[in-house]
């Protein structure tokens, strides 16, 4: 570097003065444009900024643009090279689980109980991303802890607990952005992107958009969790939500995104605005007015506007005297500071390698298949019909909407991912080579259910559909029915008022039932969010959930039908029985009666289908008596807890420990148990390990309404699993 080299130029220096100096140099209107997400390219918005011509190179950020990296390196040559100041420009995209390599829906990638995957899949979402499409900066994790399935996001988050959510944030962004500052500054790792901040799980009645009341214990205690963990993971974004908290909307909120996140957790990245949101003021009732709109959600901490572009105001408020040039710094400063951090001054321009080359590694694609593997969760094995052993079938029925729909594997936010036969095969096709010797009759069965619209799911009976199915069960030895969600059917703007299976997979279980006499029926049931069918169910002999596992999903639905794989994904949420129990989820809080509390429509016990955790397993395990024992030195750990864990069964199979916690007494009232720590173990037959656990003072503590945490002396009782339990009482 010569004498002459700017300082925000030169590497060496640190980059808080990098950023300062940079920041000195600056008009206000460079400043604005920092704060400004567009679009570019063919992708329809009416902020798209055109063409390469038209294209405004000073913009901080650009989203969702699909053109592949040459092209993104044209645009980010024109930022660098041809303005004033040569500032680079972060590109965003929805990168939620892979780039063209697809991986389980992060609902899924829960189940598997296996944070290390979620870490080993996002580092290649990272590198796909990157090489590929030039990204820098994914929109994930979405960490909402959710209660609701009917909101159809639930696909995207890590479930219903705080706890579980946590491992896989933090899996999540060490994936994107290594592990240290160092790793991230190297090219291929990418931002992260903790969303949506906070609360937008809590929708009225699981309505997309809808107005949200959170208590602010409640807003501790399950909602912000999970985003502290990312921060301390070293996220370095964070998307505002849509949704209001205690009647001050996300985007414009000064306590959650100013004194929680930045004061109390010591955040020093930036949030962007989720799509619309800063406008979206005026929906909500809050502020029609944009200068308003811009004010507020600058000064309450949100930096970056996406696609809105509200924020172009900001020289004109700044110089009417209604914004302070201070607040906008700060702002700018943040953007700035990530775009340092990350190396972006350094390495503005992607690799242009074919993607060919850079996608759909062998090593990918074995990493997709192995988190298919550990997602599907096994719900009803009757009379251990599975695994099935192929060589003594002659005739096998594959009956159903989803054998030849590979799109029900992918879900939503595919990315560029390609649902074609080569690179998401469909259950048809593993079915071939899963079953060489027998006969396969294969019958559609129902109306598939539509990409676009959930009514057209509710279609009505085919009864020609129906016959046939009813004919091909008649004449096999065992009936494989697929059933579920089509791949769209959750995600954002999917909300359901019912989350049962249409009718006319209904009609077709029954008339396969009917048909195939005593001969099981098996089915795989797709879906991005929980199911409640447990009348329908009552027939199946045997339930695979296989989610929306990505390109794995039809080998290893295959693997586990076949027994090949032991299945042993856990379900990261709850199951209701029906809609109308809904909310229905692992860490509820105490009724004041039981008994009597419960819906007297429900004929069987008022608990959950299938409770957080519930799983089947093709071999059995066994825990021993669990012991809690003061920890031996003063510290963090309060108590040592150990369990042994025995595989009884003739398989090798893997477990997951989840210890639940119950607080006898306390000043707050608290949740009927909570999980406070998970471990997936595997054992061969005839295996014992034993399952540690530290309990912490931490966990022990509770949080109240303005976030502090209390740990209060008392009788405490903790499971393992439900399967063991021991009581224990902390001191004064
Ligand atoms: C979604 C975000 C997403 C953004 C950009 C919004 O509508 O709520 O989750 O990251 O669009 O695509």
């Amino acid at each position: 570097m010569t004498q002459e080299t700017p300082i925000y130029k030169d590497p060496k220096q640190p980059v808080e003065a990098r950023v300062r100096d940079l920041l000195s140099r600056m008009t206000l209107e460079e400043k604005a444009d920092q704060l400004l997400q567009g679009l570019i390219g063919k992708d329809v918005n009416p902020n798209n900024l055109g063409g390469e011509n038209s294209f405004r190179p000073t913009i901080g950020s650009i989203l969702s643009y699909s053109g592949g990296s040459k092209a993104r390196n044209a645009f980010q040559r024109i930022a660098v090279e041809n303005t004033r100041l040569g500032i680079p420009i972060i590109w965003g995209y929805d990168v939620i689980h892979g780039w063209r390599t697809c991986f389980p829906v992060s609902l899924a990638q829960a189940c598997s109980f296996r944070p290390e995957l979620t870490e080993k899949l996002s580092r290649v979402s990272a590198l796909e991303a990157w090489t590929d499409g030039g990204v820098d900066w994914t929109f994930s994790p979405m960490v909402e802890v959710a209660h609701d399935p009917r909101w159809g996001r639930v696909v995207e988050g890590y479930g219903e607990d705080p706890v579980t959510a946590q491992a896989f944030t933090t899996a999540a962004v060490v994936g994107y952005q290594g592990k240290t500052p160092e790793e991230w500054k190297q090219p291929g790792y990418i931002a992260a992107c903790l969303k949506h901040f906070v609360g937008y799980s809590a929708s009225e009645g699981g309505r997309d958009y809808h107005y949200t009341d959170i208590s602010p214990r409640a807003l501790w205690e399950y909602y912000l969790p999970p985003f502290e963990a990312g921060v301390a993971a070293g996220a370095r974004t964070l998307m505002s939500s849509f949704n209001d908290i205690c009647g001050t909307p996300a985007v414009a909120n000064h306590y959650t995104e100013t004194e929680i996140l930045r004061n109390q957790w010591g955040f020093t990245g930036f949030i962007v605005s989720d799509w619309g949101g800063v406008s979206q003021l005026k929906a909500q009732r809050y502020s029609s007015d944009p200068a308003v709109q811009t004010v507020h959600s600058l000064e309450a901490g949100n930096d970056m506007d996406m696609a809105d572009f509200v924020f172009t105001n900001i020289p004109e408020l700044v110089k009417a005297g209604k914004l302070s040039i201070a607040t906008v710094d700060l702002a700018v400063e943040r953007v700035l500071r990530v775009k340092f951090e990350m190396g972006l001054f350094e390495h503005p321009y992607a690799p242009e390698v074919p993607t060919e080359e850079s996608c759909w590694k062998p090593e990918y694609l074995e990493t997709a298949l192995a988190a298919a593997r550990e997602a599907m969760v096994l719900l009803k094995n009757e009379k251990q019909t599975l695994p099935l052993a192929p060589s003594g079938l002659k005739r096998v029925a594959l009956i159903g909407p989803h054998w030849k729909n590979n799109l029900v594997h992918i879900g939503w936010w595919g990315a560029l991912v390609k649902d074609d036969e080569k690179h998401a095969p469909s259950l048809f096709t593993k079915a071939q080579e899963f079953f060489p010797d027998a006969e396969l009759v294969y019958e559609q069965g129902c109306p598939a259910p539509s990409v676009k619209s959930n009514l057209e799911t509710l279609a009505a009976r085919d009864e020609a559909l129906l016959q046939a199915a009813a004919a091909a069960a008649a004449s096999a030895d065992v009936i494989l029915l697929t059933l579920g969600e089509g791949g769209h059917q959750s995600g954002e703007y999917k909300s359901r008022r019912d989350i049962a299976l249409p009718p006319c997979q209904e009609e077709l279980i029954a008339a396969v039932r009917k048909a195939a006499g005593d001969k099981p029926v098996i089915a795989l049931v797709s879906g991005g969010r929980p199911l409640a069918f447990q009348d329908a169910a009552r027939s199946l002999d045997a339930i695979l959930y296989i989610w929306q596992c990505g390109y794995g999903a039809s080998q290893a639905a295959m693997e586990i039908l076949t027994g090949k794989v032991n299945p042993s994904g856990r379900l990261a949420m709850t199951f209701p029985r029906t809609v109308g129990q809904i909310p229905v989820y692992v860490n509820q809080h105490h009724p004041a009666r039981f008994g009597l509390n419960e819906y007297q429509d429900i004929p069987e016990e008022n608990g959950p289908w299938f409770p957080f955790g519930y799983g089947l397993s093709y071999t059995e395990f066994t825990y021993g008596d669990l012991s809690v024992t003061p920890a031996a030195s003063e510290g963090a750990a309060a108590f040592t807890a150990k369990v042994t864990v025995s595989n009884t069964g003739k398989m090798a199979g893997s477990e997951t420990v989840f210890w639940y916690l119950s607080d006898l007494e306390a000043s707050l009232t608290q949740p009927l148990k909570r999980v406070i720590a998970f471990r997936k173990i595997d054992l061969q037959p005839g295996e014992t390990r034993e399952v540690t656990l530290s309990v912490t003072r931490d966990m022990l503590s509770y949080v109240r309404g303005d976030g502090s945490k209390v740990l209060e002396p008392g009788d405490f009782i903790l499971s393992a699993s439900g399967k063991t339990e021991a009581k224990f009482t902390l001191n004064a």
